[in-house]
């Protein structure tokens, strides 16, 4: 004790309260599992951000504690979140895969003074149920809005829609069927299926069976969206001409080589692709494929995670490593930065991210390998969700 008070007299007389605090985010994704390479992006997308920023913000070490939370399961993510909060005394929580996970975390925030930067989940309403959430990742709304106008101007005018039934994939089909009734063309039939399907071959003979020219589909990332894209070209749909208009989540990088050639043309809208062609994509792509290891894992939850990495930074700058949850939360509202998938704001009404969106097609480069060839850009677009989801 002591010794302690004449350290901290020593420090005070040279000058500064240079303590070097500890500032702890806490981290939740799913990095066991059927969605663990998710969770290993988030990973990787983190450790690309500190390798290239440092772990240093002014004095203070930031340092990230992980938690593992396999599948959506609220109940489990508001108890990993509160012994985050209480035990390990963490200033910032961050990550969240799936939207009910995000959405169980919102109700604690403000008493435990913790700001939530959400590093996927992509439901609109989340940003509304706290005003100490901030998003970096996308939202389906985002997404979905503008694959509707390009299955019209290809020529689709009938659309069978199908989604998995929770949060982002009600608000995909709402989103496709605003965006797809406005150019003037019809959504023929609407199903929900739930989170858990795995056997997509019925769900094929609905689509086939509703006449409809097109499909519209929504799944969470991961082995859902390659089960379901395998099943589309399996049971026939893709030589039968019915054509597959998806947001991204459909063609991850990472599913690609388990597609192959079935996957090819493809198109699909998105925030981020992991050709995008700029310097800020290149730098990140070498930091986040040496973290991840093999690069040809690397998929979107990385760039959401690197970007909540630069927020997080920004606002332990701001309040100076003190825990002032609002004080954070303001200072990065209007936040402008060039991120690796493009020019983004930190939209300061809704807290969600603003940025393009990009029309991409699934090619095959020279050397053989499957990638997301961006065609058209979608500048600078909000959340059209929010209204909505007031
Ligand atoms: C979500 O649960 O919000 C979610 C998960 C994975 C995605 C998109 C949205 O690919």
């Amino acid at each position: 004790m002591k010794r302690f008070v004449l350290a901290a007299i020593a420090a005070v007389a040279l000058g500064g309260a240079a303590y070097a605090d500890t500032i702890k985010v806490g981290v939740i994704g799913p990095f066991s599992g059927p969605f663990a390479l998710q969770g290993k992006n988030f990973k990787a997308g983190i450790d690309a951000y500190m390798a290239v920023n440092g772990k240093k913000v002014g004095n203070d070490e930031v340092e990230v504690i992980y938690r593992d939370l396999p599948a959506a399961d609220p109940a489990q993510s508001k108890s990993l979140a509160q012994e985050l909060v209480v035990k390990e005394k963490v200033q910032y929580l961050a990550g969240f895969y799936f939207t009910p996970d995000a959405m169980a975390v919102t109700p604690i925030l403000k008493q435990a003074n913790v700001p939530m930067v959400i590093f996927n989940a992509a439901t609109s309403a989340i940003v509304t149920k706290s005003p100490l959430v901030v998003r970096t990742s996308f939202t389906t709304w985002q997404t979905s809005t503008p694959i509707a106008k390009v299955a019209f101007d290809a020529g689709v005018k009938k659309v069978i829609s199908v989604v998995s039934d929770y949060g982002p994939g009600v608000d995909a089909e709402n989103a496709f069927k605003a965006g797809f009734e406005k150019q003037g063309g019809e959504v023929v039939q609407a199903i929900r299926m739930p989170l858990s399907t795995n056997d997509f071959s019925p769900i094929m003979q609905r689509i086939k069976d509703s006449g409809a020219q097109g499909v519209f589909a929504f799944l969470p990332s991961g082995p859902t969206t390659l089960g379901f894209v395998k099943a589309y070209n399996e049971n026939g749909l893709k030589t039968a001409g019915i054509k597959l208009f998806a947001p991204g989540d459909l063609t991850q990088e990472s599913d690609l080589p388990a597609l192959g050639d079935a996957a090819l043309g493809m198109q699909t809208t998105f925030h981020y692709a992991v050709s995008h062609d700029s310097p800020e994509n290149k730098a990140f792509v070498a930091a986040a494929g040496k973290a991840i290891g093999n690069p040809a894992e690397l998929t979107f939850p990385a760039v959401g995670a690197f970007d909540g990495m630069h927020v997080i930074y920004k606002m332990i700058e701001a309040t100076g490593g003190k825990q002032d949850a609002q004080k954070a939360v303001d200072a990065v509202k209007g936040l402008s930065w060039v991120s690796p998938r493009g020019p983004v704001t930190i939209d300061p009404e809704s807290r969600h991210i603003t940025q393009n969106i990009y029309l991409r097609e699934v090619a095959k480069s020279d050397d053989g390998k499957y990638y997301n060839k961006e065609i058209q850009t979608f500048e600078k677009q909000g959340d059209p969700g929010l209204a909505a989801a007031k």
